[in-house]
């Protein structure tokens, strides 16, 4: 049985509370100064914030640099030359530190020169949620004050890029709405939905906070945000439940953030692979799926964007449109990263019922498929099949037709047709390759094609 997804917030508290796990403030001695870790609350704490701002940097990337208030900046290896990324958490039930702070600061590191400033606010982000929630005004003063310092250093504010998740994202809004929009980027990662869905635009993330501001949405009917907040929101698979993640409570503490969490997951994902997280802007999931959104010519003429640190996604254009909703599908483990490929049947003659086929695409390693449904007394049907690794290694696929079983009414016990498939983007010419000759498929039979692309 699936659970009333209403009923997870109530349950959280008792999982959360059910599961101590403690960690202790690693410290050791590194050339010049000593590493700093986050700090560990008790969930009865939450009093005052103690905020600590860590620096870390690509020589040193597992040891914080404790950032302190007082000329800290300029008594530490901050590089005023390089970017800043400031990533901050959201609510942390346990007063704990959050587990995927060091996989993100080490993807970041990893692909690029800059300054990484983790924000450790767990004192104030423990305890009940609203309490946290009540606490973030001042941790975005916090926050604004640590960079006007930094701007008063002579460091450009288009240099700083936010990354906040869920809680944290709000954070972000409200700190580049003190800083007036003008600083670079924020990248939400599931904008917290409970109690700032109806907030006003200045309470949470939206387009106005930063030059570029960007979010992605994984779990939108829990504990994520359902409307756009951003220039572009990345609804992935959809926006709210994830493949992978457990459908059922039995999972406990899995089935409670992993689909909220996934967005943290696919973000560190994109960082450290070349595999393309691109999204295509659609009116909803279903039409994305059923392909009829197919490259990204209105609104962002032509640039897809995608998941990662592209500058403005990878999208050129001077004036960014607002609150675009992109949409793409993902695998359901690490890398989770996907190619999109439009798969069409044309039929040979129109049939009166229902006809559906199920397509599969085999690499050496990988076995990706979808299904055509052509609709009764029309002659083609279109899916998107999502497949893990480049149509161009892509070197077989079967096509599978599935007769109905109607007890009144045989269905045919084969079809004749054509199969066409391109890859997404479609190009201008929205040219499809097609298998040159008609194909007959008889029913529940997989015929087996080659697919002789080649990678350029
Ligand atoms: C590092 O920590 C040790 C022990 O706590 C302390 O004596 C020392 O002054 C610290 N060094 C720096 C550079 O902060
Ligand atoms: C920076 O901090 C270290 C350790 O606290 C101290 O020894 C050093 O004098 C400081 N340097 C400056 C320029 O303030
Ligand atoms: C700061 O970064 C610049 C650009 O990468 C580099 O050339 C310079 O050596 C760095 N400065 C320090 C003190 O590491
Ligand atoms: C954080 O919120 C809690 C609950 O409202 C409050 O008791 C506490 O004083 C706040 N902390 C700060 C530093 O404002
Ligand atoms: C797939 O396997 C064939 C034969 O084993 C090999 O030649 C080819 O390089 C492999 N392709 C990929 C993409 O791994
Ligand atoms: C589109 O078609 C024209 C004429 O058929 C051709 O010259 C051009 O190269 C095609 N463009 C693409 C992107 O395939
Ligand atoms: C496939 O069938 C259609 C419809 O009968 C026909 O127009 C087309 O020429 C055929 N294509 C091939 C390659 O045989």
């Amino acid at each position: 049985m699936v659970e009333d997804p209403k009923r997870k917030p109530l349950v959280a508290l008792a999982v959360l509370l059910l599961l101590s796990s403690a960690q202790a403030g690693n410290t050791d001695r590194l050339s010049g100064h000593n590493c700093t870790d986050f700090q560990t609350a008790n969930f009865l704490q939450g009093r005052k914030l103690k905020v600590q701002f860590l620096l870390f940097t690509s020589s040193n990337p597992s040891c914080g640099e404790l950032i302190l208030p007082e000329d800290g900046i300029k008594n530490s290896s901050f590089n005023n030359s390089l970017e800043t990324k400031i990533i901050i958490h959201g609510f942390r039930a346990l007063g704990t530190k959050p587990s995927w702070i060091e996989g993100l600061v080490h993807a970041i590191l990893h692909t690029s020169q800059v300054n990484v400033i983790a924000v450790d606010w767990v004192y104030g982000s423990t305890g009940a949620y609203p309490s946290a929630v009540e606490n973030v005004t001042q941790l975005a003063l916090s926050i604004s004050q640590f960079i006007s310092k930094l701007l008063a250093l002579g460091i450009s504010g288009t240099s700083i890029h936010i990354i906040g998740v869920s809680l944290g994202a709000h954070v972000g809004g409200l700190v580049g709405h003190f800083h007036g929009g003008q600083l670079g980027r924020i990248t939400g990662l599931d904008p917290a939905g409970p109690k700032y869905t109806r907030a006003s635009p200045e309470e949470r993330l939206d387009p106005g906070d930063a030059l570029f501001v960007e979010a992605i949405h994984t779990d939108a009917d829990n504990f994520g945000i359902r409307i756009p907040v951003g220039h572009i929101d990345y609804f992935v698979n959809g926006g709210k439940d994830q493949p992978g993640c457990p459908r059922f409570i039995s999972a406990g503490y899995e089935y409670l953030i992993c689909d909220h969490m996934r967005a943290v997951h696919l973000y560190v994902s994109a960082l450290k692979h070349s595999c393309p997280f691109m999204a295509f802007p659609c009116a909803s999931h279903q039409d994305f799926l059923n392909g009829h959104c197919l490259d990204c010519v209105d609104p962002f003429l032509f640039s897809c964007p995608r998941i990662g640190l592209l500058e403005q996604a990878g999208v050129s254009m001077r004036k960014l449109p607002r609150e675009v909703k992109v949409y793409l599908m993902t695998s359901p483990s690490d890398p989770f990263c996907v190619h999109h490929s439009l798969v069409e049947f044309h039929l040979q003659k129109k049939r009166s019922m229902v006809t559906s086929i199920e397509v599969t695409f085999f690499s050496n390693s990988t076995k990706d498929t979808a299904k055509i449904t052509i609709p009764k007394d029309q002659e083609m049907g279109k899916h998107l099949l999502a497949h893990r690794v480049p149509l161009c290694q892509i070197k077989s696929m079967t096509l599978k037709y599935l007769p109905q079983s109607h007890f009144w009414k045989k269905d045919e016990s084969s079809i004749v047709g054509k199969f066409c498939a391109a890859p997404l983007p479609l190009n201008s010419n929205r040219t499809m390759s097609c298998l040159p000759w008609n194909l007959t498929l008889p029913g529940n039979t997989d015929i087996s094609h080659d697919l002789p692309t080649t990678c350029t």
